[in-house]
């Protein structure tokens, strides 16, 4: 730039966990190239990720699933787009708008994916709606019609509701005309309420006891919103 025949260096931002624990082990790092696409696979343009729950588990070293070690990016989803697509990708092409559940990497700005793992988004998606489905929408979509197979009219309980994925099944509930019964601390009942849940102080109350009163002898399924770090 600038006539001086000299190209510009592009600093790619990433945020790296330097050894597993606290916040404090997030290191923002600056790298003076930019990750190249191998064959397959698809250089994205990171615009959003989230900071989930399951995050927060893999930095403190507590998530099965994660077996890399640190130094590496955390960043479970994201929403970008494609800034280089890599030898024998023919199906995506610059600028397209795309999604990953990533499990690590997608606190970055740039990284480079396998195509077919990506799905491609409509371009008048907003980026914030959208990287809110992937992972706690999907969890709570999983539960409720892979796993409960829950039909129309059924009653749930779910534990955490106040939660991000327990929001999620309150909302996805309501399609099926659920009735939802929801643990929570009192502060999110109000929460609870506002997507139609019914919520039990789980913490001032015994919630099995609260729950048969409720009903007729049980629901018909439970669903986790919640597992105690150290036990997931
Ligand atoms: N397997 C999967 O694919 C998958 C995907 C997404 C999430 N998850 C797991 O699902 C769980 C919920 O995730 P989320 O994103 O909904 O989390 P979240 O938004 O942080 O909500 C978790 C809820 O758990 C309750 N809680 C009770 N004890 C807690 C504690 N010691 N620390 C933090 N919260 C506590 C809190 O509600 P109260 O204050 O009402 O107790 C909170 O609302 C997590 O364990 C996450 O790892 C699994």
């Amino acid at each position: 730039m600038g006539g001086s025949g000299q190209s510009a260096v592009i600093y790619a931002k990433k945020i790296i966990v330097t050894k597993f624990g606290p916040p404090e082990v997030m290191q923002l790092v600056e790298e003076s190239s930019l990750p190249e696409p191998k064959s397959g696979e698809v250089r994205v343009k990171v615009s959003k990720t989230s900071a989930n729950f399951t995050d927060i588990m893999i930095r403190k070293g507590k998530y099965p699933d994660v077996k890399d070690k640190p130094p590496f990016s955390l960043g479970y989803d994201m929403i970008g787009v494609v800034d280089k697509p890599g030898k024998d990708v023919e199906e995506f092409h610059m600028g397209d708008k795309v999604a990953d559940m990533t499990v690590i990497g997608a606190y970055s700005e740039y990284i480079c994916l396998p195509a077919k793992k990506l799905t491609q988004l409509p371009d008048k998606i907003d980026d914030s709606e959208a990287v809110t489905l992937i992972l706690s929408y999907m969890t709570a979509y999983q539960m409720l019609h892979r796993i409960a197979k829950i039909t129309e009219g059924k009653s749930i309980l779910i534990h955490g509701a106040g939660g991000a994925v327990g929001i999620a099944i309150l909302q996805l509930g309501k399609l099926l005309n659920l009735k939802v019964y929801g643990t929570a601390s009192k502060s999110k009942h109000d929460l609870v309420k506002k997507h139609g849940g019914i919520p039990i102080d789980y913490r001032n109350e015994d919630f099995e006891k609260r729950i048969q009163e409720l009903t007729d002898g049980g629901v018909t399924s439970v669903h986790k919103g919640f597992t105690p770090s150290g036990f997931y």
